[in-house]
């Protein structure tokens, strides 16, 4: 059985007073829930601040990006020994806004997932294609380029606590949600390849999320596709009436 996990991508909002308030708000609203994890990926000026107010609750929270190494001479960078230093416990890595404005590569990707296994961060590793991509029909290649670039050297014996989120970009931040069925399919190929790489058990035990214009409306019918594990969720999480909403709709599927 993979438990579901339900994560809020804060981006680029939000100071640390109004990630506070949002979690005196949020937190109340979803202290019963045990179905899913929760995580929020606020960005690294609340991140410290997000870490210490949900200690002892349901709620978990990570980075939104890290550099691979432990020190070094790379301005505005944080690294993986630093987050460990602030009892964080989750990284996002490779998503497409990283990879579009900060061109992050696949095989950066790779060097931040061996890095986030080293730490015993759990890793969150984000994949998709472009609105141009998929309508030349190349959704199924770049989808497999992408796991196995980010895959790249790591063994099946150390997948156990890796996600990934499909992520594809044309629905992120849109308000065009990919159909439950395009998901799926999508999530299909990613476990395929996984598989390839990581071995069967691995691919079946790896929990695989879905982003892009998730809502309180939509994720219910896309959390009862059997391939889909979650959701990955960006400016309907920004509310915590409608954040915690989603997290109690994704389960009624
Ligand atoms: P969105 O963003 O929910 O605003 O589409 C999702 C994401 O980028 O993770």
């Amino acid at each position: 059985m993979r438990k579901p996990l339900i994560a809020a991508n804060w981006k680029m909002y939000k100071t640390p007073k109004e990630s506070l308030a949002f979690l005196n708000e949020f937190l109340p609203l979803v202290k019963d829930h045990t179905a899913s994890e929760i995580a929020i990926f606020p960005t690294m000026s609340s991140l410290g601040y997000v870490i210490e107010a949900t200690k002892g609750t349901n709620v978990t929270a990570g980075a939104q990006t890290m550099h691979w190494l432990n020190e070094g001479p790379y301005t505005g960078q944080t690294s993986p020994t630093m987050l460990e230093s602030i009892d964080c416990t989750r990284v996002l890595l490779g998503h497409s806004e990283r990879r579009i404005y900060a061109h992050e590569t696949d095989d950066m990707v790779n060097l931040k997932l061996k890095a986030a296994l080293d730490h015993d961060l759990i890793p969150v590793v984000c994949v998709g294609e472009t609105l141009d991509k998929r309508q030349s029909g190349l959704t199924e290649a770049v989808l497999r380029w992408q796991i196995a670039c980010a895959l790249n050297g790591i063994k099946g014996a150390s997948c156990g606590n890796v996600v990934i989120a499909y992520e594809p970009v044309w629905a992120i931040g849109t308000g065009s949600v990919a159909t439950p069925e395009q998901a799926n399919e999508a999530h299909a190929i990613i476990r395929r390849e996984v598989a390839t790489h990581l071995g069967l058990p691995c691919a079946s035990g790896m929990r695989i999320l879905y982003g892009g214009s998730v809502k309180p409306d939509n994720v219910a019918s896309l959390m009862s596709q059997p391939e889909i594990d979650g959701a990955l969720v960006g400016g309907a999480s920004l509310q915590a009436r409608s954040f915690a909403e989603i997290i109690h709709n994704s389960t009624t599927a």
